[in-house]
């Protein structure tokens, strides 16, 4: 297809606006999936996508869409649709798949307004120079207010609140009108035909039966089958087995040329090797420049992940290097605790993505899992001007330390400014510092925070949709560390530490962690033949102590009368009961205490 009948954009929301539903209509409507084959959120394929209707993965789909090119002859236009993910932890495939388009469709729902991620996304599709069309959405909903939110999306992005489509994805209501005004707005990709082939990597995803499929969108020159290409950043070089269009399932193609928006296969068998951000060219003509560079997705969060039964070792090690293969952020390495024996020691984007992957692994690899209290990074600096980059709170040093940095964000939080009060005493209890606050309109606040990311990523939105009966919304991304005031509290039974317990907390809020690990564990460990004290302790300091006392247990003594077999039946129970205790030390703790004192309260 040449360039100028070539429209590529993508579709930027904050969670729940509508995104995928929209897209589902403009498949329908250019007739690329047929209502027979139409089911819900056609492009999240995902399982964990489809049940919990949120976008992982960015997808492209091509699409014909017929319009009048500028002398007014009919002809059909290749629409590349991108759809993007929405959730905070997967921010950088959006900006990747902004980096592939020329425009960019902002929708909103015309019932809520605009939140946090429609301004994140925002700023990202004008960082990117994306011509924006701003659309409303859900305006079948009684609820909808089209009229104020118009005027406020005019505000933002200038322009006429009249320039404002309105749409409804459910009903397809003026889904049309947008796919016309995309034709006709967005610019048509420009690039060099004649020069070495550049295309950006997008997505890049694991297939079980082709390896890894590498989404591109072409800048310069072409792309073609049988081809070696050459990856920039790794100077790999790979043949092209199969290059083609998603519409929506892969058709092969005679090539990829400027402007156009594909899949190659090369055989390769991990995602690394096909990195998101990175720029393919041709291996015998190779382009001098990358395009604009491509960054290492960074985990934010680590977690220990350890299989229930201690012999699922060996799978839960195979299933996660299958998941690596279509996960680049996903880090991990081996890592022992006395309390929960071999597991390894994970890092993630997020808590979502924490959430996903643990989901992923019991799901697709049978496996049971228990998820040690997820923490951030730690940089330490002891007296002695040694550093130690902490990931798991256990290697936090004892030694004499001169400063501990902690990773802080920059958050963004949009609400109905009744809500001010509330917010602010929650971000001051969270160590937070208010950098900015400004109206969007009478009654809604944009308010600029820079929090800890430990103090934001675990129950943070929760507690804030909480105080604001649901109405705020949270973006947030890096922004750098600071110093803080931060301690090591570990839990001790019978004076033995519990590894998977310790955690790494701000000094004024130890006690009350100390205190409340304490008493959850003097509930959920068994009475043992001994008096056992729990305590908490930060180095050699106890804070908090609680004691679990003896009792003589005589499991037998129950079986008057001489009743073998039950005799025998009882003693097996208890071994097998044996099984799946830990010791500590000389103490038995059940695995499911272990489970249910980590399992957030
Ligand atoms: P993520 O992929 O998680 O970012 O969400 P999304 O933006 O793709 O939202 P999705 O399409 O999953 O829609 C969210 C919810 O809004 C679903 O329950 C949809 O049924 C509903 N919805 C979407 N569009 C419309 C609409 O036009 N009208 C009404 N009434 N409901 C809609």
């Amino acid at each position: 297809t040449p360039p100028d009948l070539i429209r590529n954009f993508c579709i930027i929301a904050h969670i729940d606006h509508g995104k995928s539903t929209l897209a589902d209509r403009m498949l329908q409507l250019t007739g690329v999936v047929d209502a027979r084959a139409m089911r819900a959120q056609y492009l999240d394929r995902m399982d964990i996508e489809r049940e919990r209707g949120i976008t992982i993965k960015s997808q492209a789909v091509r699409m014909p869409w017929a319009g009048r090119d500028a002398a007014g002859t009919e002809t059909t236009y290749a629409l590349n649709m991108i759809d993007t993910p929405g959730h905070v932890d997967f921010t950088y495939e959006v900006s990747r798949s902004l980096a592939a388009c020329e425009g960019a469709v902002l929708l909103v729902d015309a019932a809520q307004g605009i939140e946090a991620q429609t301004l994140a996304n925002l700023y990202l599709a004008m960082e990117n120079d994306l011509t924006i069309i701003p659309v409303l959405n859900k305006i079948d909903l009684p609820a909808a207010q089209p009229e104020k939110y118009a005027d406020e999306l005019a505000r933002l992005i200038g322009g006429d609140p009249e320039d404002c489509l309105r749409v409804s994805g459910k009903t397809g209501e003026g889904v049309e009108a947008l796919l016309d005004t995309i034709v006709e707005k967005l610019p048509a990709p420009t690039g060099d035909p004649a020069a070495p082939a550049r295309a950006m990597i997008f997505d890049s995803v694991y297939d079980t039966y082709r390896g890894v499929v590498t989404y591109v969108r072409v800048i310069d020159g072409n792309l073609n089958p049988r081809e070696r290409i050459l990856m920039m950043s790794t100077k790999a070089t790979h043949e092209l087995l199969e290059i083609g269009v998603i519409s929506p399932e892969p058709v092969p193609s005679k090539g990829l040329g400027v402007g156009e928006v594909g899949y190659l296969i090369t055989g390769v068998k991990d995602v690394r090797q096909s990195r998101v951000g990175d720029t393919v060219t041709n291996a015998s003509r190779p382009a001098s420049a990358a395009l604009g560079g491509y960054r290492d997705p960074k985990p934010m969060v680590f977690s220990g992940l350890y299989p229930i039964d201690g012999s699922d070792y060996p799978v839960l090690r195979d299933a996660l290097d299958k998941l690596k293969l279509n996960d680049a952020a996903l880090v991990y390495e081996p890592e022992t605790s006395a309390a929960l024996g071999f597991g390894f020691r994970c890092g993630f984007l997020g808590l979502l993505h924490l959430e996903i992957v643990r989901e992923r692994l019991e799901r697709e690899f049978n496996l049971d899992l228990i998820s040690t209290q997820p923490n951030v990074v730690y940089d330490v600096t002891l007296d002695d001007g040694s550093q130690v980059h902490v990931t798991n709170p256990s290697e936090f040093p004892d030694g004499k330390i001169a400063e501990v940095r902690e990773p802080v964000v920059r958050a963004t939080i949009l609400a109905p400014s009744e809500f001010i009060g509330a917010i602010m005493e929650l971000c001051q209890s969270r160590r937070g510092t208010l950098r900015g606050m400004d109206y969007l309109s009478e009654d809604r606040v944009e308010m600029r925070y820079t929090l800890p990311l430990a103090e934001i990523v675990f129950d943070f939105f929760d507690q804030l949709k909480s105080r604001t009966r649901g109405y705020a919304s949270l973006d947030y991304e890096p922004d750098g560390d600071q110093a803080a005031d931060l301690v090591k509290v570990d839990i001790l039974l019978q004076g033995e530490q519990v590894d998977a317990f310790s955690a790494i907390v701000h000094k004024d809020k130890a006690y009350s962690y100390g205190v409340m690990m304490a008493g959850k564990l003097k509930d959920l460990i068994p009475r043992q033949q001994f008096e056992v004290p729990i305590q908490a302790a930060i180095g050699a300091r106890i804070i908090a102590r609680e004691n679990i006392r003896a009792i003589r247990k005589d499991v037998l003594a129950k079986c008057y009368g001489g009743d073998i077999s039950r005799k025998r039946k009882l003693l097996e129970k208890q071994k097998e009961g044996k099984k799946r205790m830990k010791m500590v030390g000389r103490v038995e703790v059940p695995q499911e205490a272990f489970i249910a004192a980590l399992s957030s309260e």
